[in-house]
């Protein structure tokens, strides 16, 4: 800002002694010209009485020539010498002005120049424009007197300037003035606005500071318009969900600490059991350890699955694609899942329309297939029967899974991908679910690009459609 005020000082100052060094020149020129047309014409009047030497003649001129040009008017023959002089002060003097000179050896018509009252001194017209001159100021102006084209004398007007000096000062003062007035007005301005604008940036960079601290809760204030209002809304938005997904975080290591603690709890009892009972029976035995292998079971199936997220989760390494059948994973599911089916007496119905060939990372979708099913077939009781449909819709492949099984109840559904979410706790926990199946179905298919919805009627049964983006590659 400093750097800015300079230039802009300095420019005006430029500017403001050329504007009055340029109207100073203006004014001396009118004023040469002035003078040298009146003295002219008053010179060739002088011609004939300096030639025949009429005292009073070249008197009467003098002081006509004087009052009429404003100034005191000399007359001088062509030695310079003063034959009369309007003041009455200068008679029989030799004056060696460089004007007078110009016009008597130089051959010049008419001549001028400024000089000092008090020293006689000339001066430039560009000095005189300093601050404050102190002395005095007139202009000098000559008119060669000619008879018979002989230079025969000269005549000089002395007038003083001061009028035309003090209005240039006036000027200059005045402008500096307004000068100092604008730039103080410029940096107050300046200050007030620069604040205004940076205030904001202020106040947004504490709160970042107190949220880098741990505080989460703190939000940047939304005012004014533009880009920075944009910017806090922006960085409120950013702040919002950076707390939620503290709070996902923070809830999710919770429930993955609580699903860990119980089988181990389950296997912590049964242990101390085998341990304190030393003559237990061998039956007994076996089933408590065959207990504690279920746990174990359960807890590797929960770490798995929660690598499985988490692998999902991180940026790196996302898909991996290859040209797949769709048809193809679903057939195998069914095969790979029809000995439990078999056993709980469920019958598995494939519609296969189209064979939907893509271009997909295989194995999620192998993954995504067998947890849809074999939900279906964990939670349809005996007898039920379950429906897969896959088709072409579009650009998209549509798979259903539909069981008529007991339904997700209207309050749950919203849930139900959610982590560790299950409906019936026990139950879930029964038949080995750790409730991260649908979060990883859900995570894979929005991998792909794709999405999966749940629509249930309790006691009637539940479907599930995935729409996969057919990607050819
Ligand atoms: N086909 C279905 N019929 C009824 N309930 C289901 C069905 N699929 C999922 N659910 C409910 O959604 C919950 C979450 O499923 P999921 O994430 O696969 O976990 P789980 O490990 O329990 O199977 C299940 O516990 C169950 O309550
Ligand atoms: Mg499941």
């Amino acid at each position: 800002m400093l750097a800015f005020f300079f230039i802009i000082g300095l420019s005006f100052l430029v500017m403001a002694s050329t504007l009055i060094n340029m109207l100073g020149d203006y004014l001396f020129d009118v004023r040469i010209q002035g003078d040298r047309a009146g003295l002219e014409k008053w010179a060739v009047q002088a011609a004939a009485m300096l030639h025949g030497k009429d005292a009073r003649g070249m008197d009467d001129i003098t002081r006509r020539a004087g009052a009429e040009l404003g100034g005191r008017v000399l007359l001088l023959d062509a030695q310079g010498k003063v034959q009369v002089d309007s003041f009455q002060q200068a008679m029989g003097q030799r004056l060696h002005y460089p004007e007078v000179i110009s016009v008597l050896q130089s051959g010049l018509m008419t001549d001028f120049g400024v000089h000092s009252l008090s020293t006689g001194d000339a001066a430039s017209r560009l000095n005189l424009l300093g601050f404050a001159p102190k002395d005095e100021w007139a202009s000098y102006s000559t008119a060669a007197i000619v008879q018979s084209s002989h230079v025969i004398g000269v005549m000089l007007l002395v007038s003083s300037v001061r009028e035309m000096m003090n209005s240039l000062l006036m000027l200059q003062n005045n402008m500096l003035l307004l000068f100092v007035g604008v730039a103080l007005a410029a940096v107050i301005a300046g200050m007030v606005f620069s604040r205004v604008l940076t205030q904001p940036i202020w106040d947004m960079t504490r709160v970042i500071q107190s949220m880098s601290k741990g505080d989460l809760g703190v939000r940047a204030q939304v005012r004014g318009s533009g880009e920075i209002r944009q910017l806090a809304l922006a960085f409120n938005s950013m702040s919002d969900q950076l707390e939620s997904l503290n709070q996902t975080r923070n809830q999710f290591v919770s429930n993955a600490s609580h699903e860990l603690k119980t089988p181990l709890a389950t296997m912590k009892i049964m242990i101390e059991s085998l341990i304190y009972q030393p003559d237990m029976d061998a039956e007994l035995r076996t089933e408590f350890l065959s207990d504690v292998n279920q746990e174990i079971n359960r807890l590797s199936s929960i770490v798995s699955d929660l690598l499985t997220l988490v692998h999902a989760d991180s940026r790196t390494g996302r898909l991996n694609r290859e040209r797949m059948s769709l048809a193809e994973v679903v057939k195998d599911t069914q095969h790979r899942l029809a000995p439990i089916a078999e056993q709980n007496g469920l019958t598995i119905q494939l519609n296969l329309e189209d064979s939907c060939d893509m271009y997909a990372d295989k194995a999620k979708l192998q993954q995504v297939v067998y947890n849809l099913m074999e939900n279906a077939v964990k939670y349809t009781p005996s007898k039920g029967s379950i429906k897969v449909s896959l088709q072409r819709v579009g650009r998209d492949a549509v798979l259903t899974v539909a069981d008529d099984g007991p339904g997700i109840p209207r309050d749950s559904l919203p849930h139900i991908f959610d982590r560790f979410y299950r409906v019936d706790k026990a139950r879930g926990r029964g038949s080995g679910g750790t409730g991260l199946g649908l979060s990883i179905v859900q995570q894979y298919v929005n991998l792909h690009g794709g999405s999966v919805r749940a629509a249930s009627e309790e006691g009637q049964g539940t479907v599930f459609t995935v729409e996969l983006p057919l990607n050819k590659g």
